[in-house]
């Protein structure tokens, strides 16, 4: 560390009144995000490791000088589908939460944390450990890149629409949509979507979760081959489901229940609009102008995840669909956004409502191996070219 005088002790959160608080004092302090833009901050509602407890193995870690927490970081564990040459599945440790009070930054606390959390990935056998950052969060990308050797591995897009609780979307009268029993839902999952990239293996667990609103799919009513109404049902055999020529499917994460987000600084045109439409609206109601939630409140949001499609015209089946789940976030008082995170490439993004304002087009994945197997296998991940690249699952667990 740069300070002799000081020592570092980095150990594991105990989960306690006392750590929890100045856990949740560190999360205020701590701005993410580049300064001109705006900051994200978290509520985590009294439960600072709610964003990795629903994952199979987890783990926080604190960090303390002279008595005082000065950081924190969080990882969790669990088995995806990774296409690699001699297996496709993976064991992948995600790092998330990291932070460093600002008057101890740059004193090595950052890569001391992010350290010893891989030695937890190593103890617990992982192949590869992963993290998320805004691209230009340059102290993150220095940490990890510069420092720590990870490497550059894809940029999906989160897409954030506002959710209008005065106004609901009419859905078209020829789409079907229905919502999936949870053992039809995994058996979809696992038929069109296990050889997507990170998806998890116990995606049993993640939908029968009680933070998973549940699964739908939509459907045009007159599109099967033959005189049979598609069906979706089954009492076992899954021969039994008659499937349409073109379907699409999703599934709500109720991420508001784990905890609130609120926004620090929005950038300016965000806060001319949020204005200058609160006044339209005042005047003019009958207008019904999309005004932007108060994002500075702290807010709640679903998230969807295992957004996923078959067949030709399966545009306005994705769109109806996510307008159904709006109509259903329009229901609930403190829900005030709807996110997904796609691939980067992944032209569903046409088809999914969101506002550009507040959707972040390139979130910076990065990965690195921690075996000497998987270090053989990273170059094939990480060169493939982004025509080639298969869809991205993006668990709702670590939202
Ligand atoms: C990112 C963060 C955790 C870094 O913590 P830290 O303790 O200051 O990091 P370290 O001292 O271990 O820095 C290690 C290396 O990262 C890079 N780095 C860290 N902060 C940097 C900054 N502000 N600008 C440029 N590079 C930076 C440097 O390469 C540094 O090595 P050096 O000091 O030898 O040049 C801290 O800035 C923070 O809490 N930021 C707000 C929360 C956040 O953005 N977290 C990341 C979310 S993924």
């Amino acid at each position: 560390m740069g300070c002799e005088e000081e020592i570092l002790i980095i150990r594991s959160y105990d989960g306690q009144y006392a750590d929890r608080v100045r856990v949740e004092d560190l999360e205020r302090r701590c701005e993410v995000g580049p300064s001109e833009r705006v900051f994200l901050f978290t509520d985590t509602m009294g439960d600072p490791i709610c964003r990795i407890r629903n994952s199979p193995l987890y783990k926080m870690l604190v960090a303390e000088v002279d008595n005082q927490l000065v950081g924190v970081i969080q990882g969790s564990i669990k088995v995806v589908t990774v296409h690699q040459a001699q297996k496709d599945w993976a064991k992948v440790g995600y790092v998330l939460g990291l932070r460093v009070v600002p008057s101890f930054r740059r004193r090595g606390i950052g890569c001391s944390l992010v350290l010893r959390l891989e030695e937890w990935f190593v103890a617990n056998d992982v192949d590869y450990t992963y993290m998320a950052t805004e691209k230009d969060n340059e102290a993150s990308v220095k940490l990890f890149i510069y420092k720590l050797g990870y490497t550059n591995f894809r940029v999906p897009a989160i897409l954030v629409n506002p959710v209008k609780h005065y106004r609901s979307y009419h859905l078209p009268s020829n789409i079907q949509i229905s919502r999936l029993k949870v053992g039809v839902a995994e058996y979809l999952y696992r038929k069109f979507m296990a050889s997507t990239e990170f998806f998890p293996h116990d995606i049993d667990q993640v939908l029968r979760h009680k933070l998973s609103l549940g699964t739908w799919v939509a459907y045009y009513r007159d599109d099967t081959d033959d005189a049979e109404d598609a069906n979706f049902e089954t009492s076992g055999s899954k021969s039994e489901m008659t499937i349409p020529k073109s379907w699409a499917m999703l599934s709500v994460w109720n991420s508001g229940e784990v905890f609130k987000l609120r926004l620090g600084k929005a950038p300016l045109s965000c806060l001319i609009y949020t204005e200058s439409s609160k006044v339209i609206d005042k005047i003019f109601p009958c207008l019904k102008l999309p005004s932007i939630p108060n994002f500075y409140e702290p807010f709640g949001f679903y998230f969807m995840y295992g957004v996923h499609r078959e067949g030709a015209r399966t545009g306005k089946l994705v769109r109806t669909l996510c307008h159904y789940v709006h109509n259903v976030a329009a229901t609930t008082r403190d829900c005030k956004a709807i996110v997904t995170e796609i691939g980067g490439e992944d032209s569903l993004r046409e088809e999914i409502p969101h506002w550009k304002l507040l959707s972040c087009p390139e979130d910076l994945w990065c990965i690195k191996a921690l075996k000497k197997e998987a270090r053989n296998s990273l170059h094939e991940l990480t060169k493939t070219p982004p025509t080639t690249r298969p869809a991205l699952f993006v668990d709702p667990r670590e939202v």
